[in-house]
């Protein structure tokens, strides 16, 4: 069995690790760190199953563009990947399947959006429509903010055509989670649940960026709101996509959060979470290659487990990260990082230099991972393997999974 992943970041580096336990696994564009690289475009590459990793090709119909010559395919096509491709269009299929969410206005026109603030109490929770890199919602007290930024988007000056339509939304508070459930047209099978540091600073400060860090399981998750996030979010779902004529196979991430007034959906994603499939995989103990088989197939017949181990992952960025970030260092010490019990480095932003030795090349640079037998070991595990890596103006939060019982933001 031939399987190519399309992307070049931490979340298919940890993908690429489990489905090479059963499978032969190419990956485009790859980067030097991951193991398969192949610099050839997907739809050039003759395999049994293709991954897609990012929202970004899924948005753009590269899965439909496969199918269309005959191959197997896990991630939806461009009709369902405007769960994440629109939040706009996102509230109104899940409105439609009774999906609990907050209230929500959808703007094109300026001074309907600053009517819609005025009316609102804070926290104020603008969204850009679009794509933004995970950059485009922002929460704020301060309603000149607020509409400062709702000014900001419409123009395109914040973030281009991806802006030009607003989602404005009631602002929730609680902890969050995040489940991943793998699809396949019909029915959703949960991945174990993880919890990711949006924020770029300790103790949640700071704008939000792609993703700091992350653990599995989630203390505070019980087999009961599981079977609440089945049955009241991904099933109904599921349900209204297909009597819309959409056949769904991929992942469905749902960003959820635990409110006073019970469980509500934040976002889909289209796609496995990143940093969360770095904490998801190493538990998986069934085989990925076979799930994803089944789910591409339309019809997921094998159990899925996971082990009682937990993971922690924690982000090594690069200076100046969630701005433009410094490129081009070398960095040292992954090998010896890897020599920890437990411990692995997944490469989410790496190039190589002329002499073959690894060096920075975007935001988040490594996801530095590890397994134990508590959320406290494996944490400790990280960091004591973040320790051993350098480059300079590496900085990494040094508060993921602390306290991760009562942890909430
Ligand atoms: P998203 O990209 O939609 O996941 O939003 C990024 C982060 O913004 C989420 O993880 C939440 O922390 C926060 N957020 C998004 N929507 C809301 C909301 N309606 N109320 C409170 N916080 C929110
Ligand atoms: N971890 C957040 C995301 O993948 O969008």
């Amino acid at each position: 069995m031939k399987v190519c992943v399309v992307g070049s970041g931490g979340r298919e580096h940890a993908l690429v690790e489990k489905l090479s336990e059963s499978a032969e696994v190419l990956i485009t564009p790859g980067s030097p760190g991951i193991p398969g690289m192949v610099p050839t475009p997907a739809e050039e590459i003759e395999a049994d199953l293709y991954v897609i990793g990012p929202e970004a090709p899924l948005v753009d119909g590269l899965a439909d563009r496969l199918r269309a010559k005959g191959k197997l395919v896990f991630g939806p096509g461009a009709d369902g990947a405007r769960l994440e491709g629109s939040k706009a269009w996102m509230k109104e299929v899940v409105e439609a399947a009774g999906v609990p969410t907050a209230d929500h206005g959808t703007f094109e026109d300026l001074n309907d959006a600053l009517e819609y603030l005025a009316g609102m109490v804070p926290p104020f929770v603008i969204k850009t429509d679009g794509l933004a890199a995970g950059k485009g919602v922002l929460v704020t007290d301060s309603l000149t903010e607020a509409r400062n930024a709702v000014g900001d988007y419409l123009s395109g000056h914040a973030f281009g055509d991806a802006g030009r339509k607003v989602v404005i939304e009631e602002g929730m508070t609680g902890p969050e989670l995040s489940v991943l459930a793998v699809c396949d047209g019909n029915k959703g099978v949960l991945l174990a649940p993880a919890q990711d540091f949006k924020r770029v600073g300790e103790n949640d400060e700071g704008p939000n960026t792609g993703g700091m860090g992350a653990y599995s399981p989630v203390p505070f998750v019980t087999d009961e709101l599981l079977d609440e996030v089945r049955t009241r979010f991904i099933e109904p779902t599921l349900a209204e996509l297909r009597r819309r004529g959409i056949d769904y196979r991929g992942v469905l991430y749902a960003g959820l959060m635990l409110t006073d007034s019970g469980l509500k959906l934040i976002e889909y994603n289209v796609r496995f979470g990143d940093p969360e499939c770095q904490v998801v995989m190493p538990r998986l103990e069934s085989d990925l290659v076979q799930l994803l088989v089944e789910a591409a197939s339309g019809d997921i017949r094998s159990p899925v487990s996971f082990s009682d181990d937990a993971c922690v992952t924690v982000i090594c960025a690069a200076e100046g990260y969630p701005g433009t970030p410094r490129n081009g260092d070398v960095i040292e010490g992954i090998d010896r990082a890897e020599t920890l019990e437990g411990v692995k480095v997944y490469c989410a932003g790496v190039s190589s230099d002329d002499e073959g030795r690894m060096t920075t090349a975007g935001g988040r640079v490594l996801n530095v991972t590890a397994t134990g037998s508590t959320i406290d070991e494996a944490r400790a595990r990280a960091y004591e393997a973040v320790a051993m890596i350098s480059w300079p103006g590496m900085f990494v939060r040094g508060d993921i999974a602390a306290n991760a019982t009562t942890k909430s933001h």
